[in-house]
């Protein structure tokens, strides 16, 4: 049984993990624990009780000493009514009032994983794989009640947490603050890890030790965004990739969020992740509730090596819906890099049939195809094809490219308005905006109000009847800029703060429309590169364009902190041109497709250009990739070498799920002189006898794992090594 529940108190075990909060004397509800799996389910000697604190005020009717509301670790945590830290609850009730105060009522313990209506969320396909507990909570003056819901995935170390708030009283309220996940810890000698970046230089690696106060990230752009990701881990300062705590919390959503980790001065930390507060309010009329999105939480004892395999399997196996959940992800082409705006049919053409010379599966043709666009100043908002590009539409040379023997992909750029747009012009309230104020641009763009229906219902129709006009089975989803002004005309005054909310809901609803009308198509997100990479986005599409950065030594930065969170599976990463167009760096073609076969594979530049030795190489990626993709998609990841503490090199590792093949990829991002260096490996069968496939050195499991690879030798500037293992029968 994956959930208990025995006199008052709850235990979840998930994996090598339990949670466990019980019900207080006062009927708050309190944690207890989160960390490595428990056997005993009497653990209320946990209850964290701090003998004195005085200005810590004590309930009417539980007058006690440690009783206060603001030194016992809460689960869900209410403002205004003797907890003085950040609170996960914040409701303004009718007579405009903000305290909270949240007693248990019920709990219901459910098979399966519970959904959420209109959001993104993870699932269990078959119930046996996860457990759902349904806590009901109930403030006795407003009547308000808080449903926390958690989902535990008995095989895989994760639990997840959601909440709805339902007004069933006859007094309009209004929600102020909510958070999905509250994680009381009874400790602070933690260090917090987040994942900052801006455009072309996404998901760095912070780490900073925690002190008293609150310290967190944020993201007020409407979008989950470049700067920070939806992401926050706590750990002890000692872990590392393979040892040590880490409590790992992930927000499945893609709009504004805030996490933060506040500790007190009793050496208490709390975690909260969520919906943003500043931005946020959501008023709940009688009978009406308000569902808050997913966070995933994960506890590992091995470090963030163990905490990212979790994260990967889980989003992998119950995250990624549909076709292309498990099925070998085309090598594609996309020819950004190779024209920008400038194309036709017969440049495309031209590509395709190189392409298809070489093996690549589809052809995607990216920004320009449609309006009257040539360059970034015109025609989002105006999905017809652009003849003058594409002669007859896009029918032909869909035809001609799959004649090829290849598939077709597609831009767009759904939730963008261009001013210069026929779309402008008939529909300028469709813009999202504040009226008698001025819009701000970015690439000469406006947004589209997503949280109107007729916004949306005229997307869907413009995307069906592209997508129904030809044969083409992957979309690109791009978004490049940021909310600002963020208003719609159709929300009355006292709800102007749901629109960030109303818009990813509205973002949501579209998507789930498509992925119904079309089960086949395989989505790819993307915002200016990686600037709304979370799990929200992963619920509708499968791989996420990383980075416009596809510089091979930058992109084993970004790389690396993309796979904290999220499965190679998802990372699409592209051989590109050199000298990069971005960084003007030369790297070697075969460093450049080992780094883009850390993810999911393909190329972007002009693959008429390719000399023979290029082309001959291209064969080679191409061939390589198919035969050892699954065990990059599905295998369990291992990173060995982090470029941002190693001053050269990168280095990581593929194991597949049965730990018979190894994929090891070592990357110079920087010439080193020759130095000792041995590359112990991790996850293999310590027993088996694996052989070098390039060499036809024999080596024992436990050998590799504890003496490991010699890579004592010189390293030019760029170069790669790749080492295929496979464990003899
Ligand atoms: C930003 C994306 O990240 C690029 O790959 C490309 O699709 C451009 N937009 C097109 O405008």
């Amino acid at each position: 049984m994956a959930i208990l529940f025995e006199n008052g108190i709850f235990r979840l075990d998930a994996g090598e993990t339990s949670y466990a909060m019980m019900i207080g004397e006062d009927r708050t509800l309190l944690h207890l624990y989160y960390g490595a799996r428990l056997a005993d389910s009497d653990l209320g000697y946990l209850l964290y009780l701090l003998p004195t604190a005085s200005f810590s005020a004590l309930r009417a009717e539980l007058v006690r000493p440690g009783h206060s509301p603001d030194t016992l670790l809460q689960e869900f945590s209410c403002n205004g009514t003797g907890d003085f830290r950040a609170s996960a609850c914040q409701i303004r009730d009718a007579d405009g009032h903000s305290a909270t105060d949240l007693r248990y009522v019920s709990h219901r313990i459910l098979p399966g994983k519970y959904a959420l209506p209109g959001l993104p969320a993870t699932y269990a396909e078959d119930e046996r794989d996860a457990a759902t507990l349904e806590i009901t909570l109930e403030d006795p003056h407003t009547g308000l009640r808080a449903v926390l819901l958690y989902g535990v995935f008995e095989h895989l170390g994760a639990v997840t947490r959601a909440v709805r708030l339902e007004n069933p009283s006859s007094r309009t309220v209004t929600v102020e603050r909510v958070f999905s996940a509250c994680l009381d810890l009874p400790r602070c000698d933690l260090d917090l890890v987040s994942l900052w970046g801006h455009w072309s230089c996404e998901r760095n690696v912070a780490r900073r030790p925690i002190d008293r106060g609150s310290q967190g990230v944020s993201s007020k752009r409407g979008a989950s965004g470049h700067a920070e990701n939806p992401f926050i881990a706590l750990c002890s300062r000692n872990a590392d990739e393979t040892s040590g705590d880490v409590y790992a919390a992930s927000f499945v959503y893609s709009g504004n969020f805030e996490a933060s980790a506040e500790v007190d001065s009793y050496g208490m930390t709390r975690l909260l992740l969520g919906l943003e507060t500043t931005d946020f309010a959501w008023t709940l009329e009688p009978g009406e509730s308000f569902t808050a999105p997913e966070a995933v939480l994960v506890y590992s004892a091995e470090g963030f090596g163990g905490m990212s395999r979790t994260f990967h399997r889980l989003f992998r196996q119950h995250l990624v819906r549909g076709a292309w959940k498990t099925k070998r992800r085309p090598i594609l082409v996309n020819n950004w890099e190779a024209t920008y705006f400038d194309f036709d049919e017969e440049k495309l053409a031209a590509i395709a049939r190189d392409a298809a010379d070489l093996g690549i599966e589809m052809l995607v043709m990216d920004d320009g195809w449609f309006g009257a666009r040539n360059d970034d100043t015109s025609s989002l908002g105006d999905w017809t094809v652009n003849e003058e590009k594409l002669r007859g539409g896009l029918a032909p040379l869909v035809r001609r490219v799959n004649e090829m023997g290849l598939k077709f992909g597609i831009w767009f750029e759904p939730e963008m308005i261009s001013p210069v747009s026929r779309l402008c012009e008939t529909h300028p309230e469709w813009v999202l905006g504040i009226p008698g104020r001025g819009k701000s641009i970015a690439r000469s763009q406006y947004v589209l109000d997503m949280s109107r229906a007729d916004v949306r219902d005229y997307l869907f129709d413009a995307m069906a009847a592209i997508l129904s006009s030809a044969n083409i089975e992957y979309v690109k989803w791009d978004f490049n800029r940021n909310l600002t002004e963020a208003g719609s005309l159709l929300l009355p005054p006292e709800r102007g703060k749901e629109i960030f909310h109303r818009y990813v809901l509205g973002l949501y609803e579209l998507l789930e429309r498509l992925h119904t009308a079309f089960p086949e198509l395989l989505l790819e997100g993307c915002s200016g590169g990686g600037g709304r990479f979370d799990p929200g986005m992963l619920y509708y599409t499968p791989q996420i364009w990383t980075s416009d950065n596809t510089d091979a030594c930058e992109r084993l930065f970004i790389q690396h902190g993309t796979s904290l969170v999220y499965p190679p599976s998802s990372i699409s990463a592209h051989v590109s041109a050199t000298p990069n167009h971005r960084t003007g760096r030369e790297t070697p073609f075969v460093t450049r497709g080992v780094v883009a076969m850390g993810g999911a594979f393909g190329y972007e530049l002009d693959l008429t250009k390719l000399t023979d030795e290029e082309r001959a190489l291209v064969r080679e990626q191409v061939a390589f990739y198919r035969k050892y993709c699954g065990v990059v998609q599905n295998g369990d990841y291992y990173r060995l070498i982090s470029p941002f503490e190693d001053r050269n090199l990168a280095a990581w590792s593929s194991v597949s799920e049965d730990r018979r093949t190894v994929i090891v990829s070592v990357v110079a991002y920087r010439f080193r002189y020759p130095r000792a260096e041995f590359l112990r490996l991790c996850g293999l069968d310590p027993e088996a006898v694996y052989v070098d496939r390039g060499s036809g050195a024999r080596y024992r499991g436990s050998t590799l794992m504890r003496a490991g690879l010699n890579l004592t030798r010189e390293f030019r500037d760029g170069e790669s090594v790749r080492i295929v293992l496979e464990a003899e029968a």
